[in-house]
Formats: C-alpha cells, sequence, structure tokens
C-alpha cells in the first residue's frame, strides 16, 4: 500500500482544538501540518503537547528564510520536535538550503532519529507576476517557480511546496524522487474558500503530487475523520503514483 498523501493542515491558535484535531485525525491522515499561527501562538512545546498520544508525522511549516548560519539553528532546534516534513523558502539561496539539509542531518544522526524531510517554498501563490516584477523579478511566474525549485533540488532539498497546477511541469524537471506537496486542494463539490484556483486531491496526485495539504474541508467538517477518510478513499484510491512518497 502507498504512503498516505494527507496532511491536514491545523491552522488555529487554539491548542486543546488541535489535540482534538489531532487526536480524531490519528489512524486515518497521513499527518498534520502545524505553521506560523499556530507555532508562534504555542512554540515547540505547544507542538508537543498538541501531538501528546498520537502517532501522526509532523510537517512542521515554518517557512525559514534566513542567513544560513540562523536557518541552520532553527533546523536543529526543531529536530527534537522529530518533524517528518519542514520549509524553507528557496529565495533563501543555495548556501541557505545546503546549511538547512546539513543541519537536519547532522542533528538528526546526533538525536538518532530520522531526518526531517527538506521541502522549499518557491514562489508564494498570492504573487502574482506585477508582484515579482515589483522586487525585480521580471517574465512569468513559471519561470521564477522552475528556477527555484531547480536551485533547491540542487541544494539537497527533498522537494518542493507548490500549486497543484505547477505540479506536473515541476514533477517532469525534478524526476520521480521529488516530494511535490501541494495545497490548494479540495474535494469535489467543496468549498473554495479563499483558495482561488482549486484541484480535487485526485487530480493533484494525477499531476505529480505526493502529498496533499487540505485543511479547513476537514477541520471545520463536523466529522473531520469522516472527512479525511472520505477524500482519501473516494478520491486517491486509483490514482497511479507518480512520485514515491516519503519513504
Ligand atoms: O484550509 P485550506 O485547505 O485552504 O488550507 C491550506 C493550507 O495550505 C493552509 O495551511 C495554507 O497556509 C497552506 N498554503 C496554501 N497555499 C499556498 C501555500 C500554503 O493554502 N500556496
Amino acid at each position: 500500500m502507498s504512503v498516505n498523501p494527507l496532511f491536514v493542515a491545523l491552522d488555529t491558535t487554539d491548542l486543546p482544538h488541535a489535540r482534538a484535531l489531532a487526536q480524531a485525525l490519528s489512524g486515518v491522515a497521513g499527518g498534520v501540518k502545524l505553521g506560523l499561527e499556530f507555532f508562534v501562538a504555542h512554540g515547540a512545546a505547544g507542538v508537543q503537547a498538541a501531538l501528546a498520544d498520537v502517532a501522526l508525522p509532523l510537517f512542521l511549516d515554518l517557512k525559514f528564510h534566513d542567513i544560513p548560519n540562523t536557518v541552520a539553528g532553527a533546523v536543529r532546534a526543531a529536530a527534537p520536535l522529530a518533524p517528518a516534513l519542514m520549509t524553507v523558502h528557496a529565495a533563501g539561496g543555495r548556501s541557505m538550503m545546503q546549511a538547512a539539509v546539513d543541519a537536519a542531518e547532522s542533528e538528526a544522526a546526533r538525536l538518532g532519529i530520522e531526518r526531517a524531510r527538506l521541502v522549499a517554498v518557491t514562489v508564494l501563490t498570492s504573487l502574482d507576476e506585477d508582484d515579482l516584477a515589483a522586487i525585480g523579478v521580471p517574465g512569468p511566474v513559471e519561470d521564477q517557480v522552475r528556477r527555484l525549485a531547480a536551485l533547491a533540488h540542487e541544494a539537497g532539498l527533498d522537494g518542493v511546496v507548490c500549486s497543484p497546477h505547477e505540479a506536473a511541469v515541476l514533477r517532469a524537471d525534478l524526476g520521480p524522487d521529488a516530494l511535490i506537496v501541494t495545497p490548494g486542494v479540495r474535494p469535489a463539490g467543496a468549498a473554495a474558500s479563499d483558495q482561488k484556483r482549486v484541484v480535487t486531491p485526485a487530480e493533484a496526485l494525477a499531476a505529480g503530487a505526493s502529498h496533499l495539504v487540505v485543511g479547513r474541508p476537514i477541520t471545520a467538517a463536523e466529522d473531520p475523520a469522516a472527512a479525511a477518510r472520505a477524500i482519501l478513499e473516494t478520491e486517491t484510491e486509483t490514482i497511479p503514483r507518480p512520485g514515491r512518497a516519503d519513504d
């Protein structure tokens, strides 16, 4: 059986709620994603508290972007949480990304745990061509996405986070082993919320995604576990996996 691709985004500052969701999703989801909102409110101790008593893999989405020494220190500081996945901004450059990978490797070895897989954010999907031009990056957004994804790959990162609309071209660019993590995924018929261009889980996986990030369609459901199960059962079961996931 292939690895469960579904990571559920717990975007909340409510620790008991995050913990209840993690417990409900244990054994159903492939993991949970905790990001800046939760982390700024509760820190590493909060992450441990939210995931206490559950064996769900953690996607720690803190999107590091700083000088290499500082990012390496942040990656080392996160290692005791044993995240399965972590994010950095590819725009931080090759040395920063290499420092992140080296830190993840050495600290995991020191702790005797499996190292976090590092995935790069290329161009935030909130930015369009005009936004990029305003920060001195002319040309189509896709060119910049591909450039930064290639740089991340060369720097030794395990993959990228991208829009499902970029998944196919990045799968072709990066090859079968890269992790391709896609948010902006909605079950057929679900509300798009503020996601502008959504695709279904099946479409994202068919395009080359190895991991799906889904938040509100699951966390706001009356029965989050049932919502997650429905996504996995009805949307992904017949999809051939184009790349390996995280094993
Ligand atoms: O609730 P929803 O399914 O829209 O949550 C998607 C998650 O993926 C959120 O944590 C959001 O921050 C994240 N994300 C996104 N779009 C991106 C990058 C990350 O929606 N381009």
